[in-house]
């Protein structure tokens, strides 16, 4: 059935210039638009979007990197939209990541990784939520 997942072009894809070629692939792949913006994160928003992550090592590095530039975030409609975006985007470490892939072809790294997709229907709804008041989805 139709559903969402979330999204953002994180800041080393936006400085790299890749925000219209990464859009064009998303939604060639079929993916609707149904809200989108052009922001940065303030350190406070990154470290709670992140706060799964609060305990690993690389904590610090992922914060200071989503909150050194511009993002574009979106939420995307598809049928099967979380497993089929996490395909379009690829492996998290660019080098493992498949031929094709948004990360394989604009990907720097494991931590400066082009692109968010959310790993979970329910995760989708509260990073979609934690973006976007209900008035911002079209
Ligand atoms: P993402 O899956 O969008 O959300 C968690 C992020 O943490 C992940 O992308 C990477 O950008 C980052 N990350 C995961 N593993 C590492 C790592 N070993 N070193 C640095 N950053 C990482």
């Amino acid at each position: 059935s139709t559903n969402r997942t979330f999204t953002m072009i994180k800041p080393d894809a936006v400085e790299n210039g890749h925000i219209g070629a990464i859009l064009e692939k998303i939604t060639a792949a079929g993916f609707k638009i149904v809200a989108m913006k052009y922001t940065q994160l303030s350190l406070r928003d990154a470290q709670e979007f992140y706060g799964v992550h609060r305990e690993r090592p690389f904590f610090g590095e992922l914060v200071e990197f989503m909150t050194r530039g511009p993002i574009v975030s979106a939420i995307l409609e598809k049928e099967n939209a979380v497993e089929d975006f996490r395909a379009l985007i690829g492996a998290t470490n660019p080098a493992d990541a498949a031929e094709g892939t948004i990360r394989k072809m604009f990907a720097t790294s494991i931590g400066e990784n082009a692109v968010h997709g959310s790993d979970s229907d329910e995760n989708a709804a509260i990073e979609g939520a934690f973006h976007f008041s209900g008035r911002e989805i079209y």
